[in-house]
C-alpha cells in the first residue's frame, strides 16, 4: 500500500531549482535550469508573446478543446519553421506533425510510437546528454544504450568515438541527436561532421530522431539552426523531430512543441499521424491552446515574426556577451595557465565546465552557485555583474 512507497530522489535539474529557492543567501546563483532570465536575473517575457497574447484577447477566442492533434495552424508554422515553408516535403504531405507538451511530451511520443512500432529497437543517446531523455525512454520501456559524444581531454567532440558507436549499434536503431546547442556540453558537430554522421545512420540503416530545443539560441539564425535537421531532411530518410518552444519564445510554462515524424510517402505519415493520435488520447486526450495559438499568431505573421526574430538574437547576444565576460574573468584570475577558452567555443544557453560532482558541491555549498551536478552552467542564468563572482566560485572549487 502507499506506506510502502519510498522517497524518490530530487530531479537532477528541476530538484536545482528547489534547492536554490530553499537557500536564503543574498548572493545565491541559479544556474542549474536552462531558462533565460534578463541581465537583472529575471524572469523574461517576450514582447512580441505579449503582443500576440493582446491579439488573441482581443479576438475573443474560446477555450474549446482542440483536436488531437493539436492546433491546425499551429502544426502547420511549426514544420514551415523547422523544415523550411519551401521544403517539398511540406507540399508533399510526408510529414506528420502532431502538437505534443513541449520537448519532453513531444519526445514522450515519439517513445510510445517507437516501443509499439519497432518493439526491441534501441535508441542511441549521447554521453551526455540531457538528464531527462533516459527517464523518458525507460518510462516508455525502450531500451537505450550511449555513443561516445564529449571528450574530455579535448572538452570538444569524440566525432571519432560517435561514428564508431553509431557503426557499431544492431541495423534500424534510433539515432537521437541535439538539432542544435548541444545539451549539456554546448559542443555541436561542424556541418561537415553532420553529414559524415548522417552518412553512417543512412548505411546502418538507422533512423534518426533529433531533439530540437534551441532553435535560435545556437546562432541566433532560426534557419542557420535548422540546418543538421534540413540535412537529413534532404537526404529523404525517414525521421523524427520533437520541438520545444519553451527556451526561444520563453513559453517554458505552456509547454508547447511538437513532434515531427518526416515519412517516405503521405499515405504513411497520414498512417503515422493517426496513430500518435491515438497514443496522445489516453496521455493527456489533446493539447494546451495557448501556447499553440501564441506560436501560430507569431510564426504565421510576417511583422511578428520579424519582430521575434530580433529579440531572440538579442537574447542569444545577452548569453554571448556572458560568454566573454566570464572567460574574461576566469583567464584573469587563473594563474596556474589553464586553458579556458573551451569556453568561447561552447554554444547555446550552455556551458559544460568540467567541474566535477564534489566541486560542484563546493560551488552550492560554499559559494551558493546552483548547477547540475554534471558540471553544466546556465549562461542564460547569469548577468555580467555575476560573472566575477562566478569566476571566484570556479576558482576555488577547481582548485582547491
Ligand atoms: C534544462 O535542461 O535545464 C531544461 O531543458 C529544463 C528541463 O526541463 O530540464
Amino acid at each position: 500500500r502507499f506506506e510502502a512507497i519510498t522517497m524518490a530522489p530530487p530531479d537532477p535539474i528541476l530538484g536545482i531549482s528547489e534547492a536554490f529557492k530553499a537557500d536564503t543567501d543574498a548572493k545565491k546563483l541559479n544556474l542549474g535550469v536552462g531558462a533565460y532570465r534578463t541581465e537583472e536575473l529575471q524572469p523574461y517575457v517576450l514582447n512580441v508573446v505579449k503582443k500576440a497574447e493582446k491579439l488573441m484577447l482581443d479576438k475573443g477566442e474560446n477555450k474549446e478543446y482542440l483536436p488531437i492533434e493539436g492546433l491546425a495552424a499551429f502544426n502547420k508554422v511549426t514544420a514551415d519553421l523547422l523544415f523550411g515553408s519551401e521544403n517539398p516535403l511540406i507540399k508533399q504531405q510526408k510529414i506528420a506533425t502532431v502538437q505534443g507538451l513541449s520537448g519532453t511530451g513531444s519526445l514522450r511520443l515519439a517513445a510510445a510510437l517507437i516501443e509499439r512500432y519497432f518493439p526491441g529497437a534501441k535508441v542511441l543517446i549521447s554521453s551526455p546528454s540531457w538528464g531527462n531523455h533516459k527517464n523518458i525512454f525507460n518510462d516508455a520501456r525502450v531500451p537505450w544504450s550511449e555513443y561516445r559524444y564529449y571528450d574530455p581531454k579535448t572538452v570538444g567532440l569524440d566525432f571519432e568515438g560517435m561514428v564508431a558507436d553509431i557503426k557499431e549499434a544492431p541495423e534500424g536503431s534510433f539515432v537521437l541527436l541535439h538539432g542544435c546547442a548541444h545539451n549539456p556540453t554546448g559542443i555541436d558537430p561542424t556541418p561537415d561532421q553532420w553529414e559524415k554522421i548522417a552518412d553512417v545512420i543512412q548505411e546502418k540503416n538507422h533512423i534518426p530522431f533529433f531533439d530540437v530545443a534551441y532553435q535560435g539560441f545556437a546562432s541566433g539564425s532560426l534557419d542557420a539552426d535548422a540546418a543538421s535537421v534540413r540535412l537529413f531532411a534532404a537526404r529523404g530518410t525517414e525521421l523524427l523531430v520533437a520541438q520545444s518552444y519553451s527556451k526561444n519564445l520563453g513559453l517554458y510554462a505552456e509547454r508547447i512543441g511538437a513532434i515531427n515524424v518526416v515519412c517516405t510517402s503521405a499515405d504513411a505519415a497520414a498512417r503515422v499521424k493517426s496513430q500518435l493520435k491515438r497514443i496522445a488520447r489516453p496521455m493527456h486526450s489533446n493539447p494546451p491552446i495557448h501556447g499553440a495559438r501564441i506560436v501560430a499568431n507569431i510564426v504565421g505573421d510576417p511583422t511578428l515574426f520579424n519582430e521575434w526574430k530580433v529579440e531572440m538574437e538579442m537574447m542569444a547576444g545577452r548569453i554571448k556577451n556572458v560568454r566573454q565576460k566570464l572567460f574574461d574573468s576566469l583567464s584573469a584570475k587563473d594563474k596556474s595557465g589553464k586553458d579556458w577558452s573551451f569556453i568561447l567555443k561552447q554554444i547555446g544557453m550552455f556551458s559544460f565546465t568540467g567541474l566535477s560532482r564534489a566541486q560542484s558541491d563546493n560551488m552550492s555549498n560554499k559559494w551558493h552557485v546552483y548547477m547540475t551536478k554534471d558540471g553544466r552552467i546556465s549562461l542564460a542564468g547569469l548577468s555580467l555583474a555575476k560573472c566575477e563572482y562566478l569566476a571566484d566560485a570556479i576558482m576555488d572549487s577547481y582548485h582547491n
